[in-house]
């Protein structure tokens, strides 16, 4: 059974070390959270697994890693000024704000209240002062999206890589929302992690490449383990789309709370190179922006049939790499009943994704001549770079399977006396207890064929 709840999931996030509440002895922060222990080693193997398919896989993509504090023209020319708003109502009789299309019924969540007001506009960028004086000069903002950093390293990465078209540019960073509600645990914060790519291309070819990355991102969601029944691909109506878009197409995930959106995949057109290029008169832009003289570029490149400069379009994939980790502990969460009744919970996380590869289990942890055997596995299963392999001397075997099903670690691994040459099997030297996390089967392997035999399940 999968996880029916969000209770449930943070729950164990919480137990077992996978997501914290932000500034949690303070009483929190609203709308932030800290990827603990094996949070952290999820959220880095599925960035890492974004990144190999989107830039090392493909000979079309490269990479970058941009500022985080943004210059106010970026954002300004960008039209995030202007437009990067959701609307807010105020609850009259309790004074509490609400995201208008949170409200349900026209009721105040927290006092059951209608008297609410109107809905208006609330830009969700965060401000801040750059350098020791804080006045209108010295304001910058933190980036509400990665993408913009994209856009305006656009001719410093085409003149240093000479890249023609197609092509595109991957990112992965933190951006920051100041969402009116935040809510359903780490779907909608504050502090946030995307993993973006902006592909540019010859206008006119722009929607054959929208609709190949579509099916290309499905595709990768599928590979990190979400099942086809869990995802739908949903195209945005014209009053829905961004103030860039001319077509956007959602990926929904079930997520514990509902269908919602995992990553949106949008046709920018030229809007942004052509938002922050200067002289734009002298390009046939398709999309309407203001005359920019601020800018110092022209983000431009050939065409790839004339040769003259253009300002290409752009497709972009751009997914939460927060959703992602929740829609994939979602997924992975399951719980079983065993033939003697009792209870599992079980992380059937894809082995790639695993915080832990391999456990190795002593079977006592006071016989040193176990232990000294049990680490020496650890460590040269380790140097065979399969990610993390964890050491675990409990000394209870039991639990230590309970402890590493909830985790999702693909193997346990026992050392035991068998293992030394001083159990009643002398053929069970230099063996070990491989036990599979699906399956709880176990298996004697040898020693030396065990990296083999892992390797080969940990694809
Ligand atoms: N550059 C395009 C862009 O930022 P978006 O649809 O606003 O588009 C892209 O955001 C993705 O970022 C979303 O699909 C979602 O996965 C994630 N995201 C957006 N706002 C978020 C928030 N407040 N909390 C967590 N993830 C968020």
């Amino acid at each position: 059974m999968p996880a029916t709840s969000m209770e449930e999931l943070v729950s164990l996030c919480k137990r077992r070390g996978f997501i914290f509440p932000g500034s949690d002895i303070y009483g929190g922060l609203q709308g932030t959270y800290d990827y603990g222990p094996l949070g952290v080693e999820l959220k880095n193997n599925l960035k890492a697994a974004w990144w190999r398919a989107n830039v090392y896989e493909r000979d079309d993509v490269e990479g970058l890693d941009s500022s985080i504090l943004t210059h106010r023209l970026v954002l300004r020319h960008s039209g995030h000024e202007a437009t990067f708003t959701d609307p807010m109502v105020d609850c009259r009789t309790c004074k509490s704000r609400w995201r208008a299309d949170h409200v349900k019924n026209g009721k105040c969540e927290k006092c059951g209240g209608s008297d609410l007001t109107e809905p208006r506009p609330f830009n969700m960028m965060f401000k801040t002062t750059v350098g020791p004086i804080a006045d209108e000069s010295s304001y910058a903002y933190l980036r509400p999206e990665t993408a913009q950093g994209i856009f305006v390293n656009f001719k410093n990465i085409v003149d240093s890589t000479s890249r023609r078209l197609p092509f595109g540019v991957a990112q992965i960073g933190k951006a920051f929302r100041n969402e009116i509600t935040p809510r359903n645990f780490i779907f909608r914060v504050r502090e946030f992690e995307q993993m973006e790519l902006e592909f540019f291309v010859q206008p006119g070819s722009d929607e054959d490449w929208h609709s190949q990355w579509v099916a290309a991102r499905l595709q990768w969601w599928r590979d990190q383990g979400l099942t086809s029944d869990n995802l739908e691909a949903y195209h945005q109506a014209a009053d829905e789309l961004a103030h860039y878009a001319k077509a956007t197409v959602d990926i929904l995930y079930r997520f514990p709370h509902g269908m919602e959106e995992l990553e949106g995949i949008a046709n920018r057109t030229d809007f942004d190179l052509g938002s922050h290029t200067r002289s734009q008169a002298d390009y046939n832009l398709s999309a309407h922006v203001d005359p920019n003289e601020d800018s110092t570029a022209k983000l431009v490149i050939p065409d790839p049939d004339t040769n003259k400069p253009i300002v290409p379009f752009v497709i972009e994939p751009s997914a939460g790499v927060d959703r992602g980790v929740l829609a994939i502990l979602t997924e992975a969460y399951t719980k079983e009943t065993l033939e003697n009744g009792s209870e599992r919970i079980v992380l059937k996380l894809k082995p790639h994704l695993a915080p832990i590869k391999v456990a190795v289990l002593p079977l006592a942890r006071n016989k040193p001549e176990i232990v000294e055997k049990a680490k020496s596995i650890k460590n040269s299963l380790m140097a065979t770079g399969i990610g993390r392999v964890f050491y675990e001397d409990t000394g209870n075997i039991g639990k230590g399977y309970r402890r590493h099903d909830e985790v999702g670690t693909p193997f346990c691994v026992t050392v035991d006396f068998d293992t030394l040459g001083r159990g009643d099997d002398p053929a069970l030297t230099d063996t070990v207890t491989v036990r599979d996390r699906d399956t709880m089967a176990q298996e004697r392997i040898a020693i030396h064929e065990l990296a083999g035999y892992v390797r080969e399940r940990l694809k």
